[in-house]
């Protein structure tokens, strides 16, 4: 049964009563997606095993992949824990409100529904006054995890969740473009030393200067040494458009590598696109390309907060194919190429 989504519009800041409206949805055990500083969230009750049964539903998620929890305090994650190591202490009060998802062993209360059957909870507090202030006053931690169809981009507008979810959800609140475009950084301190599981938008770096060493998840590595001829399309896609993606890697002379791979796809009869830093684009001559800016090489940030609009914007342009210039991978740029490595595939060029 499909169900009416509630539109609420606060582009110019919170409706006392709209809000009200939403929180209840949420105590209640609806669904609620809203923005976030990342990306827009899918929320319900993280307590609630019913209404967190419902995102997996509307997502059409794998019931084993485990939802990040919100909260809009510091307090709320002691009920929600075992016990917080002294080095979360310094992360929290560095990077909270903020994009760093920390994992704990979780407290018996949390529902194995939410922590897809795992024994410890992801648990982060958004950066955005609209997803603090529906916590706080829904009064429950809040189980979210992006607003997309699974396996499609994230989405970073209300109406991108508005296309991927209308009428499988209760309310979406429309707070504007999230603003840093790439979901938070996933840090797992059960392990030691602590293990990024997902670049995200604190970078490996910043966690370096407050925790010391700081190891990387050696599924990361092995992502990185997959290649076009091993696992063409292969690999389990993960936050890809319809068009096919084909990201070649930042070496000297990318440009050259990626017009060759473009003009013989566009020569073959489809529609190619090509995706790269605004500094590059001017070293593209085919006219038979289509050329996207993705932002600048030198601020990373504004291809984070470009990259999952972009690649929405090719399948509704109809491409057939995205050829993508790739940037280094360090600061921001690691959780940038770590998503169109997802979105590609195996489909890599070095
Ligand atoms: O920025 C974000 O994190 C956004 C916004 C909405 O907050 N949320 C988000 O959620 O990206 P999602 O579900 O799309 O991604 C959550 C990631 C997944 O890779 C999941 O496997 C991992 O976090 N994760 C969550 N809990 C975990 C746990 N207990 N152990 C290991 N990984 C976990
Ligand atoms: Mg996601």
């Amino acid at each position: 049964m499909p169900k009416d989504t509630l539109f609420l519009d606060m582009r110019t800041g919170i409706d006392e009563g709209q809000m009200a409206q939403a929180a209840a949805i949420l105590r209640q055990g609806g669904l609620v997606a809203f923005p976030t500083e990342t990306v827009y969230g899918l929320g319900a009750n993280a307590l609630d095993e019913v209404a967190v049964a419902g995102i997996f539903q509307a997502k059409g998620r794998p019931q084993d992949n485990p939802l990040i929890v919100h909260v809009a305090e510091q307090e709320q994650l002691y009920d929600l824990v075992q016990s917080v190591p002294s080095c979360a202490r310094d992360l929290i009060g560095r990077f909270w409100p903020g994009p760093l998802s920390l994992i704990f062993k979780k407290a018996p209360q949390v529902p194995l529904r939410t922590t897809g059957g795992l024994d410890t909870v992801a648990i982060r507090m958004p950066d955005h006054p609209v997803a603090l202030k529906l916590i706080a006053e829904a009064q429950v931690p809040v189980a979210a995890p992006s607003a997309n169809v699974s396996g499609r981009p994230s989405p970073t507008t209300a109406a991108h969740v508005h296309r991927d979810l209308a009428g499988r959800i209760d309310c979406i609140i429309d707070g504007g473009p999230t603003g840093i475009g790439v979901e938070s950084t996933v840090l797992d301190l059960t392990s030691t030393p602590p293990m990024v599981l997902r670049p995200g938008g604190v970078t490996v770096e910043e966690l370096r200067e407050i925790l010391g060493p700081v190891d990387l998840d050696p599924a990361l590595e092995e992502e990185r040494t997959v290649r076009i001829a091993r696992s063409p399309g292969m690999k389990y896609r993960h936050y890809a458009p319809v068009a096919r993606v084909h990201l070649v890697l930042d070496r000297p002379g990318v440009e050259k590598r990626v017009e060759a791979l473009a003009g013989e796809l566009a020569k073959a009869g489809r529609r190619v696109a090509v995706m790269a830093p605004a500094e590059s684009i001017p070293l593209y001559t085919n006219g038979q390309l289509l050329l996207e800016p993705m932002g600048q090489v030198q601020k990373p940030v504004t291809i984070a907060a470009n990259l999952y609009g972009l690649l929405r914007k090719m399948d509704h342009l109809g491409v057939d194919d995205i050829v993508v210039q790739g940037i280094e991978e360090k600061g921001l740029g690691l959780a940038i190429m770590n998503r169109l490595r997802k979105a590609a595939g195996g489909r890599i060029v070095s």
